[in-house]
């Protein structure tokens, strides 16, 4: 296998530079293939000592080095650095480069997304630009200074503020920028381009003054409303919450159509991509709408957690992300529905992040081993850093986590910080001691909790013995008792919540686990309570005890928590979906139990439940989570399983189905306030049930005829596909002539063709691939068709091993055009430790011939090499 430069870097290795930065002053001439990069550093020399100044350099042509205004030649280049010896204490350093932006299909460095040209340094990025020292804890003051034609380009734009202009006699302009604050290179960005502006204002709690502009393709300003909104409410909500004002006079957003993430949060000069800015109703769904709300708030939110204070090295990247994500989890939860948002926040749990530390690229949310740092932005640093900060959160309660966070702010703004100074913080704002706690950080994988219990009816004690053992992950075998916060609650057969006490006075319902095995002892219970556990999802682990249906049938109906209820729901689920993959092992029929029909058809008639919650409830487990239910297992069967009870949910409960979609499909004006959502996710969920019951294709084609909005658009066409429904075909023609215009759109079009269950679905996603609409070289369709296609859990797992073949093809070609996409890609193609040993060495096979490439990005090679040593 060829080891592309692939070097492991490791945690334990930091140590600062040998040189600072303190200012550097770009200049940039744009041309599409050959852009002039002048940069002047000042240097300065970290302590004595007689190193070289390494600077990190890829893919740049050289053209000019000096020395304190002279030539300069005591250097050497090579692929990935320049190497520049005898240098004195303190120096101005130029360098100029020349790069070719309209080449860059990688999107990293400087590139062109259309007819504009725009940056993503992070994570490494930087140094494509130019030679630099391309690590976060080197922070210096930034000025830039843009040169292009003014009729292309009349927008020239960088972070900070806007010092001067002027006009060029070739029909060229510039425009010059300087950012007052001191950042690390990752956070650089300049965008230049033609567009249409949203211009708003925003009066900081301290009376500032801050101008925002959203900065939309032209023709598109009416779908950048809602993201200003969304942007003036998290500046709003981060006072309130946290105390943090923004810090520039202005704060500037630009939407491209080539990006490889969500967004970035560059000081002053958010990039997004644009399917997290643009909306209307005609455009956007329900979710669409959701997301750009929180990722809008993300972003913002990294001014102070990410920008102000940055991370030291990348392993630290939680530091940053982990908090920036539950900050967003927060503002969403304060808006919206805290139970909702945290019901699918820990669906993303469940599902990726526990098949992520299931699988060989099993890490820490801080890790100690890196090849390349883009692999590492994953569910496990974001969402499980994000669940490692609420644990904090939950152990010390709102005011002494304040407390910590304004500590945190104090002793670290304007530097490069590490997570353990956050935890730091954190004991000195709660004078709780977190050593056991930071195990979270250096420990991978998912910890299991196995619970028992006894009841003493004589003493009227009940007694919870419980255990936790994390099993061994890829790279780390040894595991330690972590400190867990478990939130519990009992009840009566009645469903009334009991007081939790012992020896006379009241107990909190919130334990502290931190041994391998412990036992909590509760007094003067009446009667054998029933236990609801992990309330709130209190901490991001797997839960073994044995419930009995009727005790989650009462979870269900009664518990004050709704993620318990939620829970007690997708419980039933589970059982039911092991015990149906046992019997197709055993050629037996399947049967639904009473029990879980029962719940479903409870949770339908009650009045008073939010709509929200009744959909998260009755929308089942997806095949990746219910994988992670077994150790090894056929995936048809699991498909075969979650059909059966769709169709049981369906046939069972027709008439209440019919009865919540007459209620809640309501016509009429189309709003995205949070109950119109709710009802709409409601009736949708009806929809396709009642498709799936045979009882639909006269309502869904209506449905699909009288939608006002996107929302209820693809509702219908997914009813259709649901339920194969003959009309499907004909709305999918419809909405191509509708849309084939619009890519964002589009992808939804690809994302349900992509994912249907039957055997054409290959070879429609092949034919896909010629559409006008789609483009390899466009990361927002490569993730909707291929993407979904991997995703699909019956198609890419097909027995004869087309749909591993087929991934394989293209991520051979996106090896080439675009590595970061194609690391992404490969997920469900390395996370094959829980299938049956079949579809396990046809994957081998794959991946060995890829691994053979000749030109293998270190991305996948880090993913392969890691997969094939499993
Ligand atoms: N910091 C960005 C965020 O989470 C992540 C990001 C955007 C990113 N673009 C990227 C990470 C490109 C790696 C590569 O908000
Ligand atoms: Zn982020």
């Amino acid at each position: 296998m060829t080891a592309p430069a692939a070097q492991e870097k490791y945690r334990l290795d930091y140590s600062a530079p040998h040189y600072w930065i303190d200012s550097i002053d770009l200049d940039f001439h744009l041309d599409d293939h050959h852009t002039r990069v002048t940069a002047i550093s000042r240097i300065r020399r970290n302590g004595e000592h007689n190193e070289p100044l390494v600077l990190d350099g890829e893919g740049l042509l050289l053209k000019k080095v000096q020395l304190d205004g002279r030539p300069f030649s005591a250097y050497v280049q090579s692929a990935t650095q320049l190497t520049l010896s005898n240098l004195p204490a303190e120096c101005v350093l130029t360098i100029e480069t020349e790069i070719d932006p309209a080449n860059n299909t990688a999107l990293e460095g400087l590139y062109k997304s259309g007819p504009a040209f725009c940056t993503q340094c992070e994570a490494e990025g930087f140094r494509r630009i130019t030679y630099y020292l391309d690590r976060p804890d080197v922070l210096a003051r930034f000025t830039t200074r843009i040169t292009a034609d003014k009729a292309q380009y009349p927008f020239l734009l960088s972070n900070g503020n806007r010092m001067a202009s002027g006009d060029l006699e070739d029909g060229r302009h510039w425009v010059s920028w300087q950012d007052p604050y001191p950042k690390p290179c990752y956070l650089f960005a300049l965008v230049a381009g033609d567009f249409d502006v949203l211009r708003d204002e925003f009066v900081t709690g301290s009376g500032r003054r801050v101008a925002l502009e959203l900065f939309v393709d032209k023709g598109n300003l009416d779908r950048a409303p809602h993201a200003m909104t969304s942007l003036k409410k998290s500046m709003a909500w981060d006072e309130q919450r946290f105390g943090l004002e923004y810090d520039l006079d202005i704060y500037m957003i630009v939407a491209v159509d080539f990006f490889n993430m969500g967004a970035m949060e560059n000081k002053g000069l958010n990039i997004f991509n644009s399917r997290f800015v643009l909306a209307n109703p005609q455009t956007a769904t329900d979710t669409d709408y959701f997301d750009i709300e929180r990722v809008i708030a993300h972003e913002y939110f990294h001014n102070w957690t990410g920008n102000r204070i940055t991370c030291r090295d990348w392993f630290q990247l939680s530091l940053k992300e982990g908090l920036t994500v539950f900050r967003d989890q927060e503002f969403s939860s304060d808006v919206g529905s805290r139970a909702v948002n945290r019901i699918r926040n820990v669906r993303i749990i469940r599902g990726p992040q526990f098949a992520e530390d299931a699988g060989p690229m099993a890490h820490p949310i801080r890790p100690d081993v890196v090849i390349e740092m883009n692999n590492f932005y994953t569910v496990t640093v974001y969402e499980k850093g994000s669940e490692v900060i609420r644990m904090m959160h939950t152990l010390l309660g709102e005011e002494a986590f304040q407390r910590g966070m304004k500590i945190y702010v104090q002793r670290h703004d304007g530097q490069a910080a590490t997570c353990e100074q956050f935890v730091q913080a954190m004991e000195a704002g709660s004078g709780r001691d977190l050593t056991q706690f930071r195990r979270w950080y250096s420990q991978a994988g998912t910890p299991v909790l196995t619970v028992r219990d006894e009841y003493d009816a004589v003493a009227q004690r009940y007694q919870l013995h419980v255990q936790q053992a994390t099993p061994p992950t890829a790279q780390q075998s040894e595991k330690l008792p972590l400190h867990i916060p478990l939130s519990i609650a009992l009840y009566d057969s009645r469903g009334a919540e009991l007081p939790l006490q012992r020896d006379g006075e009241s107990v909190s319902g919130l334990l502290e686990l931190t041994a391998a095995a412990q036992t909590f002892v509760f007094d003067a219970i009446a009667e054998r309570p029933v236990v609801a556990l992990l309330q709130e999802f209190s901490a991001p682990v797997k839960l073994d005890y044995p419930y009995q249906d009727h005790e989650l049938c009462l979870l269900l109906a009664h518990a004050r928590n709704d993620v318990v209820r939620w829970d007690a729901a997708q419980m039933l689920v589970n059982r039911f979906i092991i015990e149906a993959v046992r019997k197709q092992e055993r050629n037996e029929p399947l049967c639904v139990p009473e029990a879980l029909l029962f719940a479903y058809g409870s949770v339908l008639q009650d009045q008073k439940m939010d709509p929200a919650l009744a959909t998260e409830i009755l929308t089942l487990p997806g095949e990746g989570t219910l994988l992670e239910l077994f150790t090894s297992a056929d995936v048809d069967h699991i498909h075969v399983a979650r059909e059966f009870l769709l169709d049981a949910v369906a046939t069972r409960h027709a008439e209440l189905w019919h009865a919540a979609y007459q209620c809640h499909h309501i016509g009429g004006d189309y709003t995205t306030d949070g109950a119109a959502m709710a009802r709409r996710a409601l009736a949708n969920l009806a929809l396709l049930y009642l498709a799936r019951a045979g009882l639909g294709e006269e309502r869904v084609t209506a449905h699909y005829r009288q939608a006002n909005n996107m929302t209820d658009t693809l509702a219908a066409m997914q009813a259709a596909s649901v339920a194969d429904l003959p009309v499907l075909a004909s709305l999918l023609a419809d909405f191509e002539q509708k849309w084939q215009h619009d890519g964002l759109v589009m992808d939804n079009w690809f994302r349900l063709q992509a994912g249907r269950h039957d055997a054409q679905t290959l070879e429609r996603v092949k034919a896909l691939l010629e559409h006008p609409s789609f483009s390899l070289q466009n990361p927002n369709r490569v993730r909707a068709l291929i993407g979904s296609f991997a995703a699909n859990p019956v198609v890419f797992h097909a027995r004869d091993g087309s749909g591993y073949r087929f991934l394989r093809a293209m991520l051979t070609q996106l090896n080439s055009i675009n590595p970061q996409v194609a690391a992404r890609m490969i997920v469900p193609m390395i996370q094959f430790g829980r299938l049956d040993s079949t579809r396990k060495a046809m994957i081998r096979e794959e991946l060995q011939a890829l691994a053979q490439l000749p030109d293998l990005a270190r991305d996948l090679y880090e993913k392969i090499s890691r997969a094939l040593a499993q």
